[in-house]
């Protein structure tokens, strides 16, 4: 008998659990948020939809709220107020049981990676799997976790290194790995390419974008990279002041005349990607020339 194929045996022990993907408008809806630290306001009546299948650029300035607000709606930071919506449920209301299935339909590439030093990149891989699936063939994980390592665009090999052997660029793609394990319908990630030269980060900004079309993924994805935001972000939410200021195309942001997204934008970073031929339409199609 032959085996069948590892993308068919996945499918059949482990995405069989899975409830059906979320075919609403708006997979994140927050509304009215606040978080704070003793004195210190983190946000204030922030809104924002995540519409699906899009790549949401998150920018803001360095302490403006992106991580905190990221970390809110994956559940790992309660706010004093407002309600968070994931897959149309409000996430500070279910029960332990029922946040586990809403958790296993998420992925998460935290700041500064985050993996586990003692464990190899497979193992690593193997993180949620083992959490969310324990009665996994072990075989299988080993499987799955080899397959995420590839499709995040690692050598085969790289599964059975430690991430002390590993480039800065290898442990983003490793983490990708492991935020890919439970084959997300949402990705979270939170700086990818800092620390990346310039040719690795586009490299997986392209790899970002042919997952998420690829997989039907929804990103939320947090940077200040403006090269990522020209290159693969549908629309791009921006924070300051405590709450989302503006939220929508780069043309549709450049028309905003708040202080900090003309200086963000059309400050000398801002301007000299404008000026790239290949991000030219951009500006175009919004009729200024900038000058
Ligand atoms: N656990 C915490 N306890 C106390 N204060 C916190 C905590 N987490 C974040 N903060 C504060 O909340 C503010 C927002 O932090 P956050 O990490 O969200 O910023 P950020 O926009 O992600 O910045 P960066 O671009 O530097 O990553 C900062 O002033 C930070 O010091
Ligand atoms: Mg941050």
């Amino acid at each position: 008998m032959s085996e069948a194929p590892i993308q068919e045996k996945v499918e059949a022990q482990a995405i069989d659990n899975l409830e059906p993907d979320f075919d609403g408008e708006f997979p994140i809806v927050i509304e009215g948020l606040r978080n704070s630290f003793g004195e210190q306001v983190v946000h204030e009546g922030l809104d924002l939809k995540v519409k699906r299948g899009e790549v949401l650029g998150v920018v803001g300035g360095s302490g403006s709220g992106k991580s905190v607000l990221m970390r809110s709606i994956i559940g790992l930071q309660v706010p004093d107020q407002g309600t968070i919506e994931v897959f149309g449920r409000n996430i500070a209301d279910e029960s332990a049981r029922e946040d586990m299935a809403i958790r296993s339909r998420w992925g998460v590439l935290f700041q500064g990676g985050a993996l586990f030093s003692t464990l190899t990149v497979g193992e690593n891989v193997e993180v949620p799997l083992k959490q969310f699936y324990p009665e996994l063939d072990p075989e299988l994980m080993h499987e799955i976790a080899r397959y995420k390592v590839v499709l995040s665009g690692l050598p085969a090999d790289a599964a059975s290194k430690y991430p002390a052997e590993l480039s800065g660029g290898m442990k983003k793609r490793a983490g990708l790995a492991r935020a890919l394990a439970l084959d997300p319908e949402l990705l979270f990630l939170d700086e990818p390419t800092a620390g990346l030269d310039p040719i690795g980060a586009a490299r997986f900004d392209e790899l970002t974008r042919n997952l998420a079309d690829t997989l039907g993924l929804t990103v939320f994805l947090i940077t200040h990279d403006l090269d990522t935001l020209y290159a693969i972000c549908d629309r791009v939410a921006v924070i300051a002041d405590k709450k989302v200021i503006a939220v929508g195309t780069i043309p549709e942001l450049l028309k905003s005349d708040h202080p900090w997204i003309q200086e963000y934008f059309n400050g000398p970073r801002g301007r000299a990607v404008q000026a790239r031929p290949e991000h030219g339409k951009s500006m175009d199609s919004q009729g200024q020339t900038g000058e």
